[in-house]
């Protein structure tokens, strides 16, 4: 009985293949219930799994739905995935620059749901532009143009899809076995030959602590080893929001002006151009410091910016359009001194309330407000100055400084 299962998880023991079939298999198939489910996730963020759960719910992840063959695309093929934050707009930038470099991307993205915002998100909120591919369409743009960027199908990872929405609303997110699961299964599936992981922790992460996020770090590069691909990760820091801009369509410019100018947040270039040398280093097999150079001239020249129009155009959206509607409000620092936090987590769910992102799996978004930056950590203010310029819709949410900034 599924009860039999449930305890077993909540005593802290580990349990055999035919009871993992059973639950994530029952689930699947509407055999297992919702509320059934969740108890047994909660058990699971409470006493963990073993490595041979760990590795065979993984297995049952990825074949619950169809593993993408990329090889008719020529070349290495690099994903990259973070595990998500606030104002993470790195996937839009350092998917052209590496394609400008001739590695193929081809890019599954997912939307954002409670504080973490989602590329797809960032993608849909330039008018016009289709996330939802065939497989026959990302082959022949992959072959056309290098790049693709694109929302993960219904058909890929389907057992994820359900344990994830279900795991967002009942507390069970922030479990380092399931979180490698959930990330590593749509990794395999999605047939890449090599996995770039950006694993976040603090205040705006799903681990908070830099252990943790290490820990989950060599779990999913455990994981990817029993599949023979190769795993790098880089683990970055998301105490305060990455870069000036949160929310879809400011993040969208923000992109396009490291990308068009080269003008940037100098924390959202750096952890740019680390990811983006890593994947060229891994698909060349050449050291990081030889490849970033390459980013950078990519970057210099112009050419990712023009990769990034390739994109947007190929898959029908018109960056002419783009700008941000919304009425604008400036909060001014009441007081001088160095700024020592940006407290990201206050600045996500702050966004959520401005309407960017979802608290439910189906609310919509408006991909006009949003929250625009004008310091960073250790910028010394004066009293007076601009802080951030808040993008609002109808009604302007209170903002009260001292819960968003630590100013000493
Ligand atoms: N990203 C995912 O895809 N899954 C998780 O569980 C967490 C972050």
């Amino acid at each position: 009985m599924i009860v039999d299962i449930i305890n077993k998880k909540r005593r802290g023991e580990s349990l055999t293949h035919e009871e993992l079939d059973k639950i994530f298999l029952g689930y699947l198939n509407d055999e297992v219930f919702d509320y059934q489910m969740s108890a047994f996730l909660m058990a699971v963020c409470l006493n963990g799994m073993n490595d041979d759960e760990i590795f065979y719910v993984t297995d049952l992840f990825i074949n619950s739905g169809k593993v993408l063959d990329l090889s008719d695309i020529e070349g290495v093929k690099v994903d990259k995935h973070s595990t998500g934050g606030i104002g993470d707009k790195t996937t839009l930038i350092i998917s052209p620059i590496v394609a400008a470099l001739n590695v193929p991307v081809v890019k599954f993205s997912g939307r954002g749901l409670g504080i973490t915002g989602g590329t797809i998100d960032k993608l849909s909120s330039i008018p016009g532009f289709n996330c939802n591919l065939s497989y026959d369409e990302i082959i022949k743009q992959a072959k056309e143009i290098g790049i693709v960027n694109c929302a993960v199908s219904d058909d890929l990872v389907p057992l994820d899809k359900k344990v994830y929405a279900l795991r967002d609303v009942t507390g069970t997110s922030e479990s380092i076995p399931l979180i490698a699961i959930s990330i590593m299964s749509k990794k395999i599936a999605g047939g890449a030959d090599k996995i770039l992981l950006d694993v976040k922790y603090g205040d705006g992460a799903l681990v908070k602590k830099k252990e943790e996020a290490l820990e989950l770090a060599n779990l999913m590069a455990n994981i990817g080893e029993k599949y023979k691909k190769e795993v790098r990760y880089v683990i970055s820091d998301m105490n305060a929001p990455l870069g000036y801009a949160i929310g879809n369509r400011l993040e969208v410019m923000e992109a396009l002006l490291l990308l068009r100018d080269n003008k940037a947040n100098p924390n959202l270039k750096k952890l740019c151009v680390e990811l983006a040398s890593n994947m060229v280093s891994m698909a060349w097999n050449i050291p990081v410091d030889v490849a970033s150079l390459q980013v950078e001239e990519v970057i210099e020249s112009g050419k990712a910016y023009r990769k990034f129009l390739d994109l947007v155009k190929y898959q029908k959206g018109d960056i002419e359009k783009l700008k941000v509607e919304a009425k604008q409000k400036d909060i001014i620092s009441t007081k001088s001194g160095i700024i020592k936090e940006i407290k990201a987590l206050e600045f996500g769910k702050y966004s959520i309330e401005l309407g960017s992102g979802r608290m439910d799996k189906d609310s919509d978004i408006n991909p006009n407000v949003g929250i625009y930056l004008h310091c960073k950590v250790g910028d010394n203010i004066k009293q007076g100055d601009v802080l951030c310029n808040i993008f609002y819709d109808k009604k302007f949410p209170e903002f009260d400084i001292d819960k968003f900034f630590v100013i000493k």
